[in-house]
C-alpha cells in the first residue's frame, strides 16, 4: 500500500504545474535553516491553495500560521488589484525570513505580518475576510472559528489544514492528546452548523474546505 500510494504521490506532483522558483527556493532554505520543516504546505498543496484563491478573488485573506511563507505567497497570488493578505504568527524569528521571500516574490506591498497569539491580534484587525486559511495551533481552532465566523460574508472560503491529523480523528484518542478532540470537534461542527457548506479533502494532511452561507 506503502509503495503504491508514494508512486501515486509521485505521479500527481508530475502532473502539476511545475513549482514557482520563488516557492522552490523558500521550500529549500527552509529545510536548511529551520526547524521543523515538515509544517510548511509544499509543492502540491501550495498549488491547489493559489488556484482556490484565484477562484475565490478574494479581498482580504487572514492566515492563521505564517512559518516561513510558503502558503501566504500562494494565497496571495489570487489576491484582488488592491487586495490584502494578514497573516499572524507567534513566533518572531521567522519574520525576517518570510519578509524577504514576500519580497522575492513582489508580494509585499500585498502581505502583512503580524507577530503574536493569532487569538490576540485578530481582533485588532478591520473589516471582513473573504478567505481564511487557518494552519496554527490545532487546539484554539475551535477558539478561531468562532471569532472569525461572522466576519466572513457569505460567499467567503474557509480552509483549514491538517484536519486529519495524520489519521488520528479516526482512531482512539488518547487522554493526553488536547489537538485531536479539537479538529474531530471542528469537522463536526463546520458539517453540521447551517453557516457552512464543506468539503474534507483528502489531500496531504487533509484540508476542510467550507463556503460561508
Ligand atoms: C504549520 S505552521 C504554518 C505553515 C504555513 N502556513 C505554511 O503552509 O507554510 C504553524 C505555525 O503556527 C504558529 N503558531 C503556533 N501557535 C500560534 C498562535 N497561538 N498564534 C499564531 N501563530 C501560532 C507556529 O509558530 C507555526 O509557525
Amino acid at each position: 500500500v506503502n509503495f503504491l500510494s508514494h508512486l501515486i504521490e509521485k505521479y500527481c506532483d508530475n502532473n502539476t504545474q511545475a513549482e514557482d522558483p520563488v516557492l522552490h527556493q523558500l521550500f529549500r532554505e527552509t529545510h536548511l535553516k529551520v526547524l521543523r520543516s515538515r509544517m510548511l504546505s509544499g509543492h502540491n498543496q501550495g498549488v491547489l491553495l493559489t488556484l482556490l484563491s484565484k477562484l475565490a478573488k478574494p479581498k482580504t485573506i487572514l492566515e492563521l500560521g505564517t512559518y516561513t511563507g510558503y502558503s501566504a505567497i500562494c494565497l496571495a497570488k489570487g489576491l484582488q488589484e488592491n487586495g490584502k493578505l494578514y497573516t499572524i504568527d507567534i513566533n518572531e524569528e521567522l519574520e525576517p525570513f518570510a519578509e524577504r521571500f514576500f519580497k522575492l516574490a513582489k508580494l509585499d506591498d500585498k502581505i502583512e505580518q503580524h507577530i503574536g497569539k493569532a487569538l490576540d491580534i485578530i481582533p485588532t484587525l478591520k473589516g471582513t475576510f473573504d478567505l481564511v486559511f487557518m494552519d496554527a495551533d490545532k487546539k484554539n481552532y475551535l477558539n478561531y472559528l468562532d471569532i472569525i465566523e461572522d466576519r466572513m460574508p457569505s460567499g467567503a472560503l474557509l480552509l483549514v489544514d491538517n484536519v486529519l491529523w495524520s489519521g488520528k480523528v479516526v482512531e482512539e484518542i488518547n487522554p493526553k492528546d488536547i489537538d485531536t478532540p479539537v479538529l474531530v470537534e471542528l469537522n463536526k461542527r463546520i458539517t453540521d452548523s447551517p453557516k457552512w457548506e464543506n468539503v474534507l479533502i483528502p489531500i496531504r494532511d487533509g484540508i476542510m474546505m467550507a463556503i460561508r452561507n
